[in-house]
């Protein structure tokens, strides 16, 4: 992932020549101006000649023949199990909105002069706003985070497939209704992704946006939005607005003194050391090795802080996205992990605040994520922001109050114990965390009316990781749960119950195989199940629960030299979802040796979602297919590095800086392997 890719697998293949078949520029495209005009095009890499192919805009049925046309024979086509949006079944409007060619885009984003659409009704009484998100990809490349703004204020965070050597492409969409107050006015549309494009790296991720704005009818009227949505970011318009952390990252907000209510949405993103946060070791667990040996510390406990003024409002437990290359690359062909595609966000009431920032003053609102103590930071890097969403009175006068209680500790050091067998050669942590927060107040409303505020969170986390094999070897059993409850008047107006169980683990020490080829496998267990209430100004609060799990095996197979030769993965994905309007949807993949072999859906939504027929997207991957990939350090004959507390293989892509970084460690425990 971006921005150097260190921990998730990049598949390598010999460089195509893109004279053929050639991936056109396609940074701007005709009806494009309709919302607008591009500002910033795509990067000159790509030769304009050959561009042959047209989306059909209006074609709800399937991207696939003009995707197929596009991306050569036999593509595979990637997907992310997740339920159809609800949308009105009257008029619908659909825009492009952006068309780029993310190549070399790392400061390079896509950026729009946005203009609302007149031709669905009203501009801003929209009942829905859908995006739709289109991407084609051929060659060698990275799993890419991309970071979809409006007006600074993330609405989409979304993450690329890995190709594979005839290609992938993949359609995902989302329900950006809660952001209609930003779709309702001219701004700034800003899609970030950074990516490298070279002689090694020759994925270009060809890239459509569509909207598809949706008029309100009888059955289906507009939801109720915020009065208000303000970014918790930089702010930047001209590029990616995230805060890396570390250090946190903070903004001046100023809001209106007749606000009522205000809650923000949060969204956070391991990266690099922190990609499998998860997985990092307590720091404690570093001392079995040498010094430099496993660089993923700071524990695996993650919290995501929001402080308001330096008083924290609340935390989230975020939830273990695995990017398409990471751990097993094997496990995520075709099908993604869950949120791969469209990473979950998180939401704390801020109303408690509302009466100390109506004063008409700028406050600092604060996004940090914390770790293991006494300092509770956390490796390098998050990528954390999001959206204050506010509510404004009838009345024009100040909202006073008062919090009247405040039970909230700063930091929560996590409980850590590590031990290991006789002779250190099989070493294990655990760490364990609660977390509670209450705070209350009373608010006045301009018109007089009082409001009691109760928001509480009760959080829970414990994770058990084993090392073993020279910590070739990881196991790790992780259980992340919680429920987050506001109330106001006794009402709830925000109710999050969640768990996020994950267990994971992998081998990558290498068994000798007849065919010559070591094998490194790998499984995983990984479940998103979640009851949300989100608050009514969200595009009218709609309950949901979902409740998912991918169990998948899986191994790579390396030449001595390190190179992946095959690959096989199977994941199986039971996927339920159901809604406060009765809505269901439910899905059952199989996935067999990256070929989906039963695509079950049932549910009243069944009939807008797509399945996956019955074929093969090229079977077990053939010797050669998954070239390229070279692990750094010598061992047993194999080139594996192993310097972190994760699992993925470190692959020696060119300039990104992990090529025996630290040379000679792995000589000094060749002997560990007991
Ligand atoms: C999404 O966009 C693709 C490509 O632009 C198109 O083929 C497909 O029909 C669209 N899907 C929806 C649901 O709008
Ligand atoms: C993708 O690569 C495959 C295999 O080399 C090739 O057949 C196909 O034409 C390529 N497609 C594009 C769009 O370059
Ligand atoms: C916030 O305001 C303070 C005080 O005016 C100022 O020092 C600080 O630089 C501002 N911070 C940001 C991120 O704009
Ligand atoms: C904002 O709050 C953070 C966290 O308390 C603090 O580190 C930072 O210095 C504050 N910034 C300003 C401008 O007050
Ligand atoms: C195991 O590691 C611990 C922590 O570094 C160390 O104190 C102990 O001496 C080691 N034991 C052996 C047998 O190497
Ligand atoms: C990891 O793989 C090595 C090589 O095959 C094997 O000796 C070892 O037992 C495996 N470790 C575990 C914990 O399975
Ligand atoms: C996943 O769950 C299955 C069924 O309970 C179990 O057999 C398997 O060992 C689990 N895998 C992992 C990685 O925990
Ligand atoms: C997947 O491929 C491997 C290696 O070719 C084979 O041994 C295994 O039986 C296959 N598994 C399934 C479920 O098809």
């Amino acid at each position: 992932m971006l921005p150097t890719a260190l921990f998730t697998l990049l598949l390598s293949f010999p460089i195509h020549s893109f004279a053929s078949s050639s991936p056109s520029s396609f940074g701007i495209v005709e009806n494009a101006d309709l919302l607008g005009s591009i500002r910033s095009s795509t990067s000159d890499l790509v030769d304009e000649e050959d561009f042959d192919f047209e989306f059909e805009r209006d074609d709800f049925e399937a991207p696939d023949s003009a995707l197929l046309k596009r991306a050569g024979s036999g593509p595979q086509r990637d997907f992310q199990v997740q339920q159809p949006p609800v949308v009105p079944s009257g008029k619908r409007c659909v825009h492009t909105l952006i068309e780029y060619d993310f190549a070399n885009s790392y400061g390079n984003p896509a950026i729009l002069d946005y203009v609302p659409p007149k031709d669905c009704g009203k501009v801003g009484s929209w009942a829905s706003v859908v995006l739709n998100l289109t991407v084609s990809v051929n060659g060698t490349q990275y799993d890419r985070l991309g970071l979809i703004y409006l007006d600074s204020v993330e609405i989409w965070r979304t993450s690329t497939s890995e190709p594979t050597t005839s290609g992938v492409y993949w359609n995902t969409y989302k329900d950006v209704s809660k952001f209609i107050p930003l779709f309702s006015k001219p701004g700034t549309l800003l899609f970030d992704e950074g990516n490298i494009y070279n002689d090694q790296y020759t994925g270009i991720y060809h890239t459509t946006l569509t909207a598809t704005f949706y008029e309100p009818t009888y059955e289906f009227p507009q939801p109720l939005l915020a009065d208000l949505i303000l970014p918790l970011s930089t702010g930047s318009t001209t590029g990616g607005a995230v805060f890396s952390t570390p250090p946190s990252g903070s903004t001046n907000i100023t809001i209106p003194p007749n606000t009522i209510t205000m809650y923000a949405e949060i969204l956070a993103s391991g990266n690099s050391n922190e990609e499998f946060w998860y997985m990092n070791s307590p720091n404690e667990v570093l001392d079995y090795y040498p010094p430099g040996y496993l660089t993923q510390a700071q524990s695996p406990y993650r919290e995501v802080q929001l402080l308001v003024d330096g008083r924290l409002a609340g935390v989230a437990y975020p939830w273990p996205v695995i990017y398409t290359g990471g751990v097993i690359l094997s496990w995520w062909r075709p099908m993604a992990s869950y949120g791969a595609y469209d990473a979950p966000s998180y939401l704390v009431d801020l109303t408690p605040f509302v009466p100390l920032l109506t004063d008409s003053k700028s406050h600092n609102f604060t996004l940090n994520v914390v770790g293991q103590g006494p300092d509770f930071t956390t490796e390098q890097n998050w990528f954390v922001d999001g959206a204050l969403y506010v509510q404004t009175g009838n009345n024009k006068r100040r909202t006073t109050g008062k919090i009247t209680s405040y039970k909230v500790p700063q930091y929560i050091d996590p409980k850590i114990a590590v031990g290991s067998n006789a002779d250190n050669s099989t070493v294990w942590g655990t760490t364990e965390a609660e977390r509670f927060i209450e705070i209350e107040a009373e608010l006045i409303a301009g018109d007089g009316e009082k409001v009691e505020v109760v928001w509480r969170q009760d959080l829970s986390f414990k994770n058990k990781q084993v090392y073993k094999n020279t910590a070739y070897y990881e196991n790790v059993v992780q259980t992340s749960e919680g429920t987050s409850t506001s109330t106001h008047n006794g009402k709830v107006t925000l109710s999050d119950t969640f768990s996020f169980p994950i267990s994971i683990w992998s081998n990558y020490t290498g068994t000798p195989t007849s065919s010559g080829l070591y094998e490194l496998p790998g499984a995983v267990n990984h479940s998103y199940v979640r009851t949300l209430l989100p608050p009514p100004i969200l595009a009218g609060g709609m309950k949901t629960e979902i409740d998912t799990t991918q169990s998948a095996t899986g191994s790579l197979f390396v030449d001595s030299g390190g190179v992946i030769r095959k690959a096989t993965g199977n994941n199986e994905e039971k996927f339920s979802y159901i809604d406060g309007k009765g809505n269901t949807y439910h899905r059952d993949v199989v996935v067999q040796n990256n070929t989906v072999v039963s695509d079950h859906q049932a549910g009243s939504l069944a009939h807008y979602g797509e399945v996956i027929q019955q074929r093969s997207f090229g079977a077990v991957p053939a010797e050669g297919v998954f070239g390229g990939i070279e692990f750094t350090g010598k061992r047993s004959g194999l080139r594996v590095k192993r310097n972190r507390g994760g699992l993925s293989l470190v692959t020696s892509p060119v300039g990104e800086g992990m090529v025996n970084k630290f040379p000679g460690v792995l000589a000094k425990l060749d002997d560990g392997n007991k």
